[in-house]
């Protein structure tokens, strides 16, 4: 049994990698504002950290773009380096260095951080989650007319089993860059509104909008891919049905 500090432990991916951890027995502490603390300030931090314990870095700034994601890792590497914590992991997304994106910069940042800091560490890419897709979709749905860009495409795993790799990488040893994890199937975003359409019986026009631009080039490009290792196991169709 290890202590393990989640932050994020409250989020999408963080809430089922701290059930999951629990479930096996180890003694798991979480770290969010929600419960207190705030990495961007690093309040409540050090004792968060006290002992050293194993970090999973989950937290993340998604509703501001990751605005304040890299000083907040900033802080967390600074602290965990001084309360001697053993192995950092750190959850990225696949093609962060490939894909002009703010958010994705951040992150990368946030990599280089960890890599160069005094925490021997363990980064796992990822690519979409399907609750990030239900939700874009979601949003999309608001309006009679779904948008869609052409020829981009998407992998989406589901978080759950994002998380079951994390807790797994928790309980080993420091790997450095790990490969990277995706979804079972890589499918168009016309295709995957379209299934959520169905899912969700929702009667929406979907219209392909003409787009171009080094960020859209880099999705049709497939820099946010990794078809040749598709280990996620739920289909995003699996997934409508199981989240009605
Ligand atoms: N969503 C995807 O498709 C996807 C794919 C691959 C990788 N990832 C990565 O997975 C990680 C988790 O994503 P998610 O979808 O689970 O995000 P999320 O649902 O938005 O959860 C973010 C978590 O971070 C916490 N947080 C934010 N700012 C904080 C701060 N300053 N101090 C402490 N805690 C803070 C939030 O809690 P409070 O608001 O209470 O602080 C929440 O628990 C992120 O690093 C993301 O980049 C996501």
């Amino acid at each position: 049994m290890a202590s393990i500090l989640v932050t994020g432990g409250t989020g999408t991916l963080g809430r089922p990698l701290v059930e999951i951890l629990r479930l096996a027995g180890h003694d798991v502490r979480v770290f969010s504002r929600a419960a207190g603390g705030d990495l961007s300030t690093g309040a409540g931090l050090d004792a968060a950290l006290a002992g050293g314990p194993v970090v999973v870095h989950c937290a993340s700034d998604t509703k501001h773009a990751g605005k304040s994601d890299v000083y907040a890792a900033r802080n967390l590497v600074r602290a965990s380096g001084l309360a001697g914590v053993p192995h950092l992991v750190y959850i990225s997304i696949v093609g962060i260095d490939r894909i002009p994106f703010g958010y994705y910069t951040r992150k990368l940042a946030v990599e280089r951080l960890i890599e160069g800091g005094p925490v021997p560490w363990t980064i796992l890419r990822a690519t979409q989650f399907h609750e990030l897709i239900d939700g874009i979709a979601g949003t999309l749905s608001r309006s009679p007319v779904m948008p869609v860009v052409k020829g981009v495409g998407f992998q989406p795993i589901a978080a759950a089993e994002v998380a079951a790799m994390l807790a797994e990488l928790a309980e080993g040893e420091p790997m450095g860059r790990v490969r990277d994890v995706g979804g079972p199937e890589v499918r168009s975003l016309g295709d995957l509104v379209d299934a959520y359409k169905k899912g969700r019986r929702k009667r929406r026009l979907v219209v392909t909008l003409p787009a171009w631009g080094r960020l859209v080039g880099s999705l049709r490009a497939g820099a946010n891919l990794a078809p040749q290792d598709a280990v996620g196991r739920q289909t995003w169709t699996e997934y409508l049905h199981s989240a009605r």
